[in-house]
């Protein structure tokens, strides 16, 4: 485990799992709206997907946008190469740091460009440069949809959860990070210049059938971001100790859902169009 890496989680093939199995349960959370249902998505051409790890929301775009006789473009980015898939088929890949601009050949690109899940990995401060380059890169009259799983999800008197809630709140502010992250896009992303901006929340709960996997999902985070937190911010000292604290944690979360107490996931969603005749 890398202590003093900006970001908090792995990248072996054990995340990359994880993130593809949350890929598939956020999905359902959000009523299988993998492209927010106000977007035009008939017109859209190009996409990217910023922070795209596995490159599990592009692949799945490509199927979902597939129609005889259109050609679209595919672009996915990341900070690291480590979780690209090695057979990405139409799908662009590129290493880029969301807080850097991007080369000049991206701007004015896209339609649509999809973030999820940079809320272990930004800084409070980098928020207004990622989405001014967010911007820059989107074509005028395209669309920024942007995904967090954030302190939202941990407002629960359940005391698993609010455990997790102590220890990500400590642990991201000591790293300067925002745990309010869907709150700050929306803010920011209005300051930048978007325009018709939402911000939506989609309740795992409002699907019982997602239960089940909610509750697997959460164990994973037990066992992965929160010993990482805890570690990091000097919460506990050392590795080992850290695992053991989330064993027990998880211990607890399972004994909870067995007598009906599993914790619901809050995917928050951010949705906003940069204005029309704004070319840069
Ligand atoms: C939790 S994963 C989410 C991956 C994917 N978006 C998803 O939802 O499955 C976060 C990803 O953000 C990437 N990342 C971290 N900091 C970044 C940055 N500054 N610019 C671009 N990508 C970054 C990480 O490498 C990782 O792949």
């Amino acid at each position: 485990m890398a202590i003093h890496d900006k970001y908090v989680l792995g990248r072996d093939k054990v995340e990359s799992k994880r993130l593809d199995s949350q890929h598939r349960l956020l999905v359902k959370v959000s009523g299988n709206t993998l492209i927010h249902p106000t977007l035009p998505t008939e017109q859209i051409r190009s996409v990217a997907d910023i922070a795209t790890g596995t490159g599990i929301w592009l692949e799945d775009v490509t199927q979902f946008l597939e129609r005889p006789h259109i050609e679209r473009y595919y672009q996915g980015f990341d900070i690291s190469s480590e979780q690209f898939p090695s057979n990405p088929g139409p799908i662009q890949l590129s290493v880029h740091d969301v807080t850097t601009p991007f080369p000049k050949e991206h701007w004015n690109r896209y339609d649509l460009v999809h973030v999820r899940l940079l809320v272990a990995a930004l800084e409070e401060s980098d928020y207004r440069a990622a989405i001014t380059n967010i911007y820059n890169i989107l074509k005028p009259g395209g669309y920024l949809q942007w995904e967090e799983i954030d302190e939202e999800t941990y407002l629960s008197a359940n005391p698993v959860i609010q455990e997790l809630r102590r220890c990500f709140d400590y642990g991201f502010r000591a790293e300067g990070k925002c745990f309010q992250a869907s709150a700050k896009v929306y803010k920011e992303s209005q300051i930048v210049g978007f325009v018709d901006v939402e911000r939506l929340a989609y309740e795992s709960h409002q699907n019982p059938d997602l239960r089940l996997g909610t509750d697997k999902r959460l164990a994973a985070i037990i066992r992965t971001l929160y010993p990482r937190l805890l570690w990091r911010s000097g919460q506990v000292i050392g590795e080992e100790a850290a695992m053991q604290r989330a064993e027990a944690l998880v211990e607890e979360h399972f004994a909870l859902c067995e007598k009906g107490q599993s914790p619901s996931l809050t995917l928050m969603r951010v949705v906003g169009r940069k204005p029309d005749g704004v070319d840069l």
